[in-house]
Parts: structure tokens; C-alpha cells; sequence
């Protein structure tokens, strides 16, 4: 169950593929994700039996990719079986655990709680409404139970991101938002009211080793060799770590300073150099030129902070870019936040480049 989130490739993966196929004859052996967000791109390679090197700046990114990156077998569990009676003889262990922590958890307030919802807000500065009072103290339970089993070592690597990425996807069907965290409704909306509730979903089982980083891309560029370098940055000035900060203190829970209205983070170490507009080509520049990648595959639209010639000359450092054209309908965010956006669709772009120069 992906998170609803600005820039997922979900729905242009038949256009990547196509893309892919008719550019590469080759079997390939790595693919990197290093600009991963949801993980649908690596996701995709790993169901064709590819290695994946995945990447991103947010942690919430990470923990996801974990989850349906990094887990290759089934989650046994087994360290919870003295504390949860029939999780032995259960069939479905996920499953069971996840419904322990829906229903069978000691409620435990926390920060979620006592910073964004409206009864733990009450009499602040700031009233905020961006979880029903219900949601705020779910999160705030799971979450501490999860660290809690971590601490305990009751569960493992791959069983703590497994349950630590449901209650992320979780806690976002339940956001009271239009659909990014930088600004909550006034009033709760009908998806808001309903139960916070952790889903089972299917994990891509493999007998592959993938590789996880939550860095800069910049730092992890050649850490593991990589036959495909797929990028997906940022395409305008709108800063991840704004957009989703409420993600990133579930993932983190590091009970960090926030400030203001809608409770951000006071960190800007996240902040994206692919979102400045100054900065951004001499960051995707080094990108492009330091990889030592075979095949760089990059997505990018014509309404990004680089214009296509630009983006195109920056390649060209590398070999010979080739562009493919894809109409795109707008993310929802796009539509409901950025009213000056007036076209209901955008043009994606694919180049790609054999990596023969420099
Ligand atoms: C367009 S989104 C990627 C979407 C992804 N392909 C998907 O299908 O969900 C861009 C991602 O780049 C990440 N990002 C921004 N700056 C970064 C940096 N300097 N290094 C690594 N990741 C970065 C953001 O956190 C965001 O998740």
C-alpha cells in the first residue's frame, strides 16, 4: 500500500519499462534507486530479479524501502512468541502481529499526541488538527511498542521496518490533509474519522542481496557498483522534508523542536540542493558526472527547476542522451495547492544515456 506521494513513479512504470526494454538488450544485473521515495522503481526491478541499490534523504523513504526492498524471506517473528499467546500456531505471523497492534495494544501517549492532534494541542499556541485524537494516540501506542520490541530485541532488522513502514502507510490514510503536511483542514475529513488500521501487504520475496542508504545522494553515488542508474530527483522547490515532516517524527521519533503553525521541524539538514533553483544543476552535474554507472536512466517534466535543454546538456557530458515523451496526468497536490497550475496534464520526460564519456 504505497504512500499517496508527489512524484511516484507508480503509474509511469509501464512507460519505464517500455522505455527500458527497447534502450537496453542486455540482462541487468543492478539497478539503482537513489532518489527511491516509495520504492516503486526498485520494487519493480526486484519483481524482474534484480539486484537494487535504493537511496533517499528521508528516513520515512527508507524505512519503506526496508520494508519492500530490503526484506527478501518471510517474517517469522518468533521472538514475540512468549509475549503473544497463539502466534506459534498462527498461518499468517504478519498477520497476526498487525492485528495485535491494532487491537491489543495499552494506549501510551507520546509526541504525535501532545503536538498534533486537537486535544493534545489544546490551550498551546497551536491547535492542531492533523490526526483525530483516536489516530494521534494509536500512532503514539504502535509506534512505542515497535521501538520497545526493538530495545528488547524481540524482533529483528527486517521485522521492525516491516511493522515500522505499515504504520506509515497507515497513519497517512488517516492524515487530515489535503494531501502533503504542510498544512492540515480545519475540520476532520471523513477518511481522517476512520480507525487507524495496519494492512497486510505482499512483500517481493528474493534470493538477491540489495542494498539500502538514507544519505545525500551525493555520498552513496559509487558505494556498490550499479549497471543502471535510474534518478528521479525533485523537479521543483518543494522540499521533501516540508512536504512529509509529520513521516519523518513517526519514522524517527526522535521528538525533535517543531515550530509554528502547522508543527515542522526546525532540522533543515534535509533540505534538497535538487530543490534550489541555484543549485541544482551543479548537484545533478556532479551526479551525473561522478557515477560510474553503465546506463543512467532519469525522469524528470517540463515544469521542473532545469529546463530540458539544460538537463539534456548536463547528460551529454556522459554520451548520447535520448528523450522519450510521456503525457502525465497532475498529481492531486498539484491540482488542490498550486492553483496557478493551470494544465491538468504535464509532459514526464525519459533520457537516457549510455555512459561512454568522461
Ligand atoms: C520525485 S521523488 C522520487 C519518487 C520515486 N521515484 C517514487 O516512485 O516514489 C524524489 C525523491 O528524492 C529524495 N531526495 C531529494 N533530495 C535528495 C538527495 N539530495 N539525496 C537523496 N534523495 C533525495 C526525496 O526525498 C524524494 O523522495
Amino acid at each position: 500500500m504505497a504512500l499517496n506521494y508527489i512524484g511516484s513513479k507508480l503509474s509511469l512504470l509501464d512507460f519505464i519499462d517500455r522505455t527500458v526494454r527497447s534502450v537496453i538488450t542486455e540482462e541487468i544485473g543492478v539497478v539503482g534507486d537513489l532518489f527511491a521515495g516509495t520504492g516503486a522503481i526498485g520494487r519493480f526491478f526486484k519483481a524482474k530479479g534484480c539486484s537494487i541499490v535504493s537511496n533517499d534523504i528521508q528516513h520515512y523513504s527508507y524505512v519503506t524501502n526496508r520494508k519492500y526492498i530490503g526484506i527478501c524471506a518471510p517474517l517469522t517473528f518468533q521472538g514475540l512468541e512468549s509475549e503473544l499467546p497463539g502466534l506459534r500456531v498462527a498461518k499468517d505471523k504478519a498477520r497476526f502481529v498487525l492485528e495485535h497492534l491494532n487491537t491489543g495494544t495499552e494506549p501510551r501517549k507520546g509526541f504525535i499526541y501532545e503536538n498534533y492532534c486537537e486535544e493534545g494541542t489544546r490551550g498551546q499556541a497551536h491547535v492542531r488538527l492533523y490526526f483525530s485524537n483516536e489516530n494521534a494516540l494509536l500512532i503514539d501506542t504502535i509506534r512505542q511498542k515497535i521501538e520497545g520490541w526493538a530495545i528488547d530485541r524481540k524482533i529483528d532488522e527486517d521485522e521492525y521496518f516491516y511493522l515500522l513502514a505499515t504504520l506509515l502507510e497507515a497513519a497517512d490514510r488517516v492524515a487530515n490533509t489535503a494531501s502533503v503536511y504542510g498544512a492540515f483542514l480545519k475540520t476532520l475529513k471523513a477518511s481522517a474519522r476512520k480507525r487507524l488500521e495496519l494492512v497486510k501487504d505482499e512483500i517481493i520475496f528474493s534470493d538477491k542481496t540489495h542494498t539500502l542508504f538514507n544519505d545525500d545522494i551525493r555520498n552513496v553515488l559509487n558505494r556498490v557498483p550499479i549497471d543502471l542508474l535510474y534518478l528521479d530527483p525533485p523537479y521543483n522547490a518543494r522540499q521533501y522534508d516540508a512536504n512529509y515532516h509529520l513521516l519523518e517524527t513517526i519514522s524517527r521519533y526522535d521528538h525533535p523542536e517543531i515550530s509554528g503553525k502547522t508543527g515542522l521541524r526546525k532540522d533543515t539538514s534535509q533540505k534538497s540542493d535538487f530543490c534550489r533553483k541555484h543549485r541544482v544543476k551543479q548537484a545533478f552535474t556532479e551526479v551525473v558526472q561522478k557515477t560510474r554507472a553503465k546506463y543512467l536512466l532519469v525522469s524528470y517534466n517540463n515544469e521542473g527547476l532545469m529546463s530540458l535543454k539544460e538537463l539534456q546538456e548536463i547528460l551529454a557530458l556522459r554520451g548520447t542522451p535520448k528523450t522519450f515523451v510521456h503525457a502525465y496526468k497532475r498529481f492531486k497536490a498539484d491540482k488542490t495547492e498550486n492553483r496557478n497550475h493551470k494544465a491538468e496534464s504535464t509532459t514526464e520526460y525519459l533520457h537516457f544515456v549510455k555512459c561512454e564519456k568522461g
